[in-house]
């Protein structure tokens, strides 16, 4: 699969002093769903807004299908919509004239055909004609994804789109995420519910603290989620893995317990010939423990903290 959008080495430093973004490479590849996951503060939005031409990178570059986002804004941004985080739609305008008007101004002839399309793919139809100030807030966010949809983006950001939505809606937003997938339209979306990137995502980014963590298919994230780890407390007290236990995925926790990390769902998981292996080094266990780590594990292993 190729890819549709690159950043390399991109830097953001605001005019604060404050670094958002400090040499952050990524590749999107064409047609996919990537979740873009991170606290508060980590630079999703700023990452984002940088991809989209709104802000000004400080050092790296960034291509869109090709196109210099910075030397080559206008064809870069033709092929990008952005739903934003923040609400910005003019209370007193209809629907109808907020979609049309938003084409406008990427310069695409007028097409009713398409944007009433649009509107009927996000159930907003019988909205029409009403004003934005009549809308609820749910409402209001396919307004925004109805915005961002009026000029056949082929690439589609979505800046915290299901927040402060309620359990409904949000299963409608993925239904109408899968359809653009299914239409080609590549599609990142920033989220703080875990479960959504479960859901909805092919591959996963973490970012933190302007850093990219990890982007990872999401199938192997959940082969991961299918591990479990014992943590073996011993008797006494060890300062590294035994070399005896040297062929076995273990390591040592803060505490000096060995973890043993081993696939759940595995045919044979190890735990037996380690436990005689662990009685042959001369150690004796003073307890032991199972979990199994989720992608919120991985999550909070990665960043220390919630996802926001
Ligand atoms: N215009 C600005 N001037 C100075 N600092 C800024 C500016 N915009 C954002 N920042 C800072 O950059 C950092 C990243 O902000 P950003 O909005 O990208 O975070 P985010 O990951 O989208 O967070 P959230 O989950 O809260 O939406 C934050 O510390 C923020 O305060
Ligand atoms: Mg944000």
């Amino acid at each position: 699969m190729d890819d549709i959008v690159t950043v390399s080495g991109l830097g953001k430093r605001f005019a604060s002093g404050f670094t958002a973004l400090r040499s952050v490479d990524l590749s999107i590849r064409r047609g996919e769903i990537l979740a873009l996951l991170g606290p508060n503060g980590a630079g999703k939005t700023t990452l984002i807004s940088s991809i989209c031409g709104l802000t000004t990178p400080t050092s790296g570059e960034i291509r869109v299908g090709g196109h210099d986002v910075v030397h080559d804004y206008r064809k870069a941004r033709a092929l990008v919509g952005l739903v934003p985080q923040e609400i910005n739609l003019e209370p007193f305008e209809k629907v109808i004239n907020t979609v049309r008007f938003s084409r406008g101004l990427f310069g695409k002839p007028r097409n009713d055909a398409y944007i009433d399309e649009v509107l009927r793919k996000l159930s907003l139809s019988d909205k029409r004609e009403s004003k934005v100030i009549e809308l609820s807030g749910g409402m209001k966010r396919r307004v925004l994804i109805a915005k961002a949809l009026s000029h056949e983006p082929r690439v589609l950001f979505l800046d915290e789109p299901t927040a402060g939505v309620d359990v409904e809606l949000r299963k409608d937003m993925w239904r109408v995420v899968r359809a653009l997938k299914d239409d080609g339209v590549t599609v990142i979306l920033t989220t703080h519910y875990i479960e959504e990137a479960e859901e909805m995502a092919d591959r996963i980014a973490v970012i933190n603290d302007g850093e990219i963590l990890l982007v990872e298919e999401k199938a192997a994230l959940m082969r991961r989620m299918g591990q479990k780890q014992m943590i073996i407390e011993l008797q006494e007290d060890v300062t590294e893995v035994p070399p005896a236990l040297a062929g076995y995925d273990l390591h040592r926790n803060d505490d000096g317990d060995l973890v043993y990390t081993y696939d759940a769902k595995a045919d044979r998981t190890g735990i037996t010939r380690l436990l005689s292996d662990v009685a042959a080094a001369g150690l004796t266990l003073r307890d032991l423990q199972t979990r199994q780590s989720s992608l919120e594990d991985i999550f909070v292993g990665l960043v220390g903290k919630d996802p926001a």
